[in-house]
């Protein structure tokens, strides 16, 4: 069974007035059919971009997809939309297709907007991390989550509205049916994401990716959101692309995590294998920073001290370098390449953190 999605040395660009913002340098991965791969890094690692440009969704310009790609394997090969087979319309429209019809791949970054756009409604669901910026302003929730019904599943304008309210009793709204009247103002923040969750899952996609979906949020609500993207993942088969800088919050919602530094992985595996046997000197320093009971707040700035790589300057050395205890000559030589260390655990560091020595790659 080939993963859903493989993604494969994408490198993306900014222009900008300051120079070349290197934002995604080379980034590999793979999300298998049902799972839920977390993206993890600090700030400005290019976990969003690196999402955004496979759906086209990325400012070009100042952006610049520079080379990589990432093969879909939830439709067919075809891409001019007015030659597809009826096969492929229906998952571009996001209809169920049963499991032993053909999968073929199809390269997310050589599509065009229009096939993106139809691929992103129903295929690929999106959560981000704003709710409000997501939703329209001055359209009733329940238009914006039938609108999706009907364009991409060609449901009848009142079916959509039945299985709208349906959606939104799913995902934890209550009254839908009263509610599908309110505008997203009449709303809180919780609840709006759970709209956007609901619009992202109308189409019942192949692949859902939320982008820090609980930042904004308060405590609380972020723990419901998160107790429901676990309920969905039972009640849907889908797979997830969970994008934070929280590493706490993995653990209860991935299979596997990919940690990204400087625009690149430095370390995927399991994530039970992550937590107990991180072989990346940042991972290391993430899984440190984590607030325990025992530790006060202070302490955890201690654990990866030194600022992120500044972007403008290319990628010719390990980025986490400048950071990092171990480094030595090689790792400010040569990039260090993602290898295989142990069953579906990679990382890229030349310093092997078990043998305390350099690594023979
Ligand atoms: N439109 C843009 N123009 C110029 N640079 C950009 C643009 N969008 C992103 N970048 C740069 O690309 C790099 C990666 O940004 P990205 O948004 O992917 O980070 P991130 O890991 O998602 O961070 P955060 O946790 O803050 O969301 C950053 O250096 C950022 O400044
Ligand atoms: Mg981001």
């Amino acid at each position: 069974m080939p993963p859903i999605l493989d993604v494969r040395d994408l490198h993306v660009h900014f222009h900008t007035l300051d120079g070349v913002v290197n934002a995604v340098n080379g980034v590999s991965f793979t999300l298998e059919e049902g799972e839920t791969l977390a993206i993890v890094g600090e700030s400005g690692s290019g976990k969003s971009v690196t999402v955004m440009s496979l759906l086209g969704l990325i400012p070009v310009p100042p952006g610049k997809v520079t080379g990589g790609s990432a093969l879909y394997y939830g439709a067919n090969g075809e891409r001019d939309l007015l030659k597809m087979s009826e096969l492929e319309l229906k998952y571009l429209r996001g209809e169920a297709v049963k499991p032993d019809e053909e999968f073929t791949e199809m390269d997310l970054l050589q599509m065009s907007r229009e096939e993106l756009r139809n691929i992103r409604g129903g295929q690929i669901g999106f959560v981000f991390q704003d709710p409000i910026s997501s939703l329209n302003p001055i359209l009733p929730i329940g238009e914006q989550v039938s609108e999706i019904l009907t364009r991409h599943k060609g449901l009848p304008k009142e079916e959509a509205l039945e299985r709208a309210i349906r959606l939104l009793g799913h995902v934890g709204i209550p009254d839908p049916e009263l509610r599908v009247k309110n505008y997203p103002f009449e709303f809180s923040g919780g609840m709006r994401q759970r709209v956007v969750i609901a619009i992202a899952i109308a189409c019942t996609p192949k692949i859902v990716i939320a982008d820090e979906p609980t930042t904004a949020l308060d405590v609380t609500v972020q723990a419901q959101i998160v107790d429901l993207f676990k309920q969905l993942r039972q009640d849907l088969d889908v797979s997830i692309i969970w994008i934070t800088h929280d590493l706490g919050v993995v653990a209860g919602i991935a299979d596997r995590v990919l940690v990204m530094y400087g625009g690149r992985p430095v370390e995927v595996a399991l994530v039970d294998d992550l937590y107990d046997n991180p072989r990346h000197p940042y991972t290391t320093g993430l899984l440190c920073a984590l607030p325990r009971l025992d530790s006060v707040a202070s302490d955890r700035l201690e654990c990866i001290p030194g600022a992120p790589p500044d972007m403008l300057q290319p990628l010719v050395h390990c980025p986490f370098a400048w950071r990092c205890d171990y480094a030595f000559e090689r790792c400010w030589e040569k990039i260090p390449p993602l290898i295989s260390v142990g069953e579906k655990h990679k990382v890229a560091c030349f310093y092997d953190l078990e043998k305390a020595g350099p690594r023979d790659v």
